[in-house]
């Protein structure tokens, strides 16, 4: 054959297989809403910059059937692109090939492509949509979700890997999204579930919609598996390309840096926090109000809304935010704040990103829920966190820091760099009001008027320890500065730390309160 005629064929022969499971399947996709694997990798992308590898390879199964099926692509398209110009590997499970089922040739053409994201230290992007482990291919299918967890854990600090869940994804088609940095859903269309609801029906005899069981909604707010919601596809795509602009690609780079911009933002910052230190405020305007441009990409803004945590730059870099929420629970500290801020510290930690830490809660949240959910080993993986971390560490206590949870949120002693308190600041071991009636209980009992006398020692209270002003006389608060200086003063403790250069003990590795 002369090459003019190998390249058609050759044409027609990509032509076949980039049709995926065929027009029925594919009609039968986009009737659910959902767009097919090629399109999302061509939507989330930069233009003309998808390059496929493995277009031809075949799965070799030969049981329940299997050798009279092809399966275009083995049912996942895998490549190379970039996104806002920032190289990324990628691979996308396609529905309409046996329902994205994953057997040992997906497999390995998922784990070929990340073996290349980490040489190559460029993120892993992975499109999940997939019923799980090929049910016909039995002990293959599960060989090869072991080589994918597997290699997102040795990736996992090394290079960032991001999930998006398209589609009803089962069994391994959640549990490495689960061992990823970042997963995305969408409303209606992402579902996750390790056993899906025809399993359940069948084995436990109880019905259950796919929607019910692990809905975006389910994991965006209620476990906290998805770090990121969408309303459609494409507005997950564009968060994903926000996300890929601010972090670094690997943790032997630092993010971007651009072009610095004032906040934009019209809140007066001493005007955020109410007189009343009772009152709730929605600590996001302060975020606002000191990063560039007053832009901030929040990170599971549905889940465990007592705490803040997310992306803003200072000064044109990339700097992960810790807030206490007051306008949710008073801002407590409680088992999924834990988890969800120590996480994220560590997820700043190992890409080199400075941490700043916004503090305003009265403690732990107490109770029998919470001590049988475990407050003592989640609460304490943020003292891990953050003791663990050596990039720049900043606190500024914006008004109340009590008890332990003062001590968890960055304190100089697990190893702030810089402690910064605004005058109203709070700091003491309980609220003054829980203070007074243990400690002076003898006397408020005795009194002639209890409730005369318990506000007599509260005010006591609060005048002696409700302040900044004990703790920086210790020196475990640097400053005690103006709100409108807060900024400045960030700018400049973030230049100071540029070299920061932080001593560990040499060990294997640690053992946080997983
Ligand atoms: C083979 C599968 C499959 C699978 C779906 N299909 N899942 N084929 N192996 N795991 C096929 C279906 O047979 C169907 O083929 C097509 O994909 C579309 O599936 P439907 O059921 O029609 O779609 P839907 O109603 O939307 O339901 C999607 C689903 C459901 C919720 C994912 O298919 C389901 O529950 N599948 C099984 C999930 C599961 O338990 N997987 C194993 C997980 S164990 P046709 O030809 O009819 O179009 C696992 C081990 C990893 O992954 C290790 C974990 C630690």
């Amino acid at each position: 054959m002369s090459l003019k005629k190998n390249i058609l064929a050759l044409r027609q022969k990509k032509a076949i297989i980039e049709k995926g499971g065929g027009d029925k399947a594919i009609e039968k996709q986009v009737a659910m809403g959902k767009m097919t694997a090629r399109d999302r990798i061509l939507a989330l992308l930069d233009v003309d910059s998808f390059h496929e590898y493995d277009l031809f390879v075949e799965h070799e199964e030969r049981n329940f059937g299997m050798e009279s099926k092809e399966l275009a692509g083995d049912g996942v398209i895998t490549g190379t692109g970039s996104i806002c110009g920032a190289p990324i590997c990628i691979y996308a499970q396609d529905f309409t090939v046996m329902g994205g089922s994953l057997g040992l040739k997906h497999a390995r053409k998922i784990t070929k492509i990340m073996d290349h994201a980490l040489r190559m230290k460029v993120p892993c992007i992975g499109i999940n949509d997939s019923g799980g482990a090929r049910i016909q291919e039995g002990i293959g299918a599960l060989a090869g979700y072991g080589e994918i967890f597997y290699r997102n854990t040795m990736a996992s600090g090394v290079i960032p890997q991001i999930s998006v869940i398209l589609g009803p994804c089962a069994g391994g088609a959640v549990y490495s999204p689960a061992l990823t940095d970042f997963v995305f859903v969408v409303e209606n269309i992402s579902k996750m579930f390790i056993t899906g609801p025809n399993v359940i029906e069948t084995v436990l005899g109880e019905k259950i919609s796919q929607e019910d069981l692990g809905g975006a909604r389910v994991h965006a707010e209620i476990t906290g598996n998805a770090h990121f919601f969408a309303l459609s596809e494409m507005e997950c795509f564009e968060q994903i390309k926000e996300l890929i602009s601010l972090i670094p690609h690997s943790n032997l780079q630092k993010a971007v840096r651009i072009e610095p911009k004032k906040p934009k933002s019209k809140k007066n910052i001493e005007n955020i926090i109410p007189a009343d230190p009772k009152q709730p405020y929605d600590v996001r305007d302060i975020i606002h109000a000191l990063t560039d441009d007053s832009k901030f990409l929040e990170v599971h803004e549905l889940w465990a809304a007592n705490i803040v945590i997310g992306f803003g730059r200072l000064n044109g870099e990339t700097i992960g935010f810790v807030a206490n929420q007051p306008m949710y629970l008073a801002g407590v500290l409680d088992c999924d704040a834990s988890d969800k801020a120590a996480r994220f510290i560590r997820y700043c930690d190992a890409f080199n990103i400075p941490i700043v830490t916004l503090e305003d809660m009265p403690g732990y949240l107490p109770g029998v829920d919470q001590e049988h959910a475990g407050v003592i080993r989640h609460g304490a993986k943020m003292l891990y966190a953050y003791s663990e971390a050596t990039v720049p560490k900043i606190t500024v206590i914006l008004r109340k820091a009590y008890g332990g949870g003062y001590i968890a949120m960055n304190s100089r002693h697990l190893g702030a760099d810089f402690m910064l308190a605004w005058p109203g600041a709070e700091i003491a071991v309980m609220g003054p009001e829980g203070a007074a009636n243990i400690i002076f209980r003898k006397e408020i009992m005795e009194a002639e008027d209890e409730d005369v006398m318990r506000q007599q020692k509260v005010k006591e209270y609060i005048e002696k320890f409700a302040n900044p002003f004990v703790a920086a006389s210790k020196g475990y608060i640097d400053a005690v500065i103006e709100p409108s200086e807060t900024r400045e003063l960030l700018l400049h403790a973030l230049e100071v730390s540029k070299n920061k250069d932080d001593y560990r003990p040499a060990k294997k590795h640690g053992i946080p309160p997983f």
